[in-house]
């Protein structure tokens, strides 16, 4: 549903009339799976049945195949990624020295592909870019969010934190009025979750495909002039102690 404003307008008297909540406390964080039908809950339960591992098992093929003017393959480097690769995706993004700016996993990934193999960087969203982020976070999977502490992030983290409660466009709308405020509550025919990017690359049955939580956050940002790097880190501090459930499935 997220092209959001719209909506919002159709939402805003249920939204704007209600004197807001007092906004997560702690110990109701609660992932976003917590807000799906039971129907879609199952989905991404059962491996067998979750479209996102089909992008998972790509992403194994791709980390087995060398690539570019190295000619190596992630492997060759990173060997077994159930031991090298578990616990990453839990603590990213990361400070990346080279650009001193926040770097996400699917950018590090890149990186890695442009320096250590020497071939072409992944297109952003592409599958192959998709599958690899998806292979490598889920070996994470059931592991707490546990953000970088690098206090290099911090004026970044703190922008990300700015964003997000920054009340934009005709009805004022911020993404905590919602999301901290608001959650649990319909708007539409959703329940408006919290807002945890505790699945990414997921499975969305809206797109019927995988996608980032970039391209998930492009559509809410409209009229936002966010830094959506910053903003990704502030969504991962407040998912701080949730599990990582990559790939998840979302309405
Ligand atoms: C030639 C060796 C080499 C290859 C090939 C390579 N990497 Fe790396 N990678 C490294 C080294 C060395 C580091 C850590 C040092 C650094 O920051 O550059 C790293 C770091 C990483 C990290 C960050 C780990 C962390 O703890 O922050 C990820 C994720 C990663 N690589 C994924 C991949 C993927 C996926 C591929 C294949 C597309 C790949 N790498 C290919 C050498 C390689
Ligand atoms: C008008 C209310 C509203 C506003 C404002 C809003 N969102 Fe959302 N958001 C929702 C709803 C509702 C969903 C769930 C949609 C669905 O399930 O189809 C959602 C979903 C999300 C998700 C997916 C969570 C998951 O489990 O993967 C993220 C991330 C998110 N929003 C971030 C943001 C950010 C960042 C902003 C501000 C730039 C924002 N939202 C503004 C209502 C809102």
């Amino acid at each position: 549903m997220h092209a959001l404003w719209p909506l919002a307008a159709v939402g805003a008297a249920a939204i704007c009339g209600i004197v807001s909540a007092a906004g997560i406390e702690d110990g109701e964080e609660r992932s976003g799976v917590d807000f799906m039908t039971p129907e879609t809950q199952a989905l991404q339960a059962d491996d067998m049945s979750n479209p996102g591992m089909l992008w998972v098992l790509q992403g194994e093929q791709l980390w087995q195949q060398a690539e570019g003017r190295a000619d190596v393959a992630c492997a060759g480097c990173h060997d077994d990624a159930s031991q090298t690769m578990r616990g990453v995706a839990a603590r990213y993004s990361a400070f990346d020295a080279a650009t001193e700016r926040p770097i996400d996993l699917a950018g590090r990934i890149n990186s890695c592909r442009a320096e250590r193999q020497q071939a072409e960087p992944l297109a952003p969203e592409s599958d192959a870019l998709l599958a690899l982020t998806a292979y490598v976070a889920h070996q994470s999977r059931g592991m707490p969010i546990t953000p970088a502490t690098d206090a290099r992030l911090a004026p970044f983290r703190d922008n990300g934190r700015r964003l997000f409660q920054s009340r934009i466009g005709q009805l004022e709308l911020s993404c905590a009025s919602c999301h901290d405020d608001d959650w649990g509550k319909r708007l539409g025919g959703s329940v408006i979750p919290q807002a945890h990017p505790t699945g990414y690359p997921l499975f969305r049955l809206e797109w019927q495909t995988v996608g980032s939580l970039q391209r998930r956050l492009r559509n809410c940002m409209i009229g936002v002039r966010a830094e959506p790097l910053d903003l990704e880190l502030h969504l991962t501090e407040r998912a701080r102690g949730l599990l990582v459930e990559t790939p998840a499935v979302r309405p």
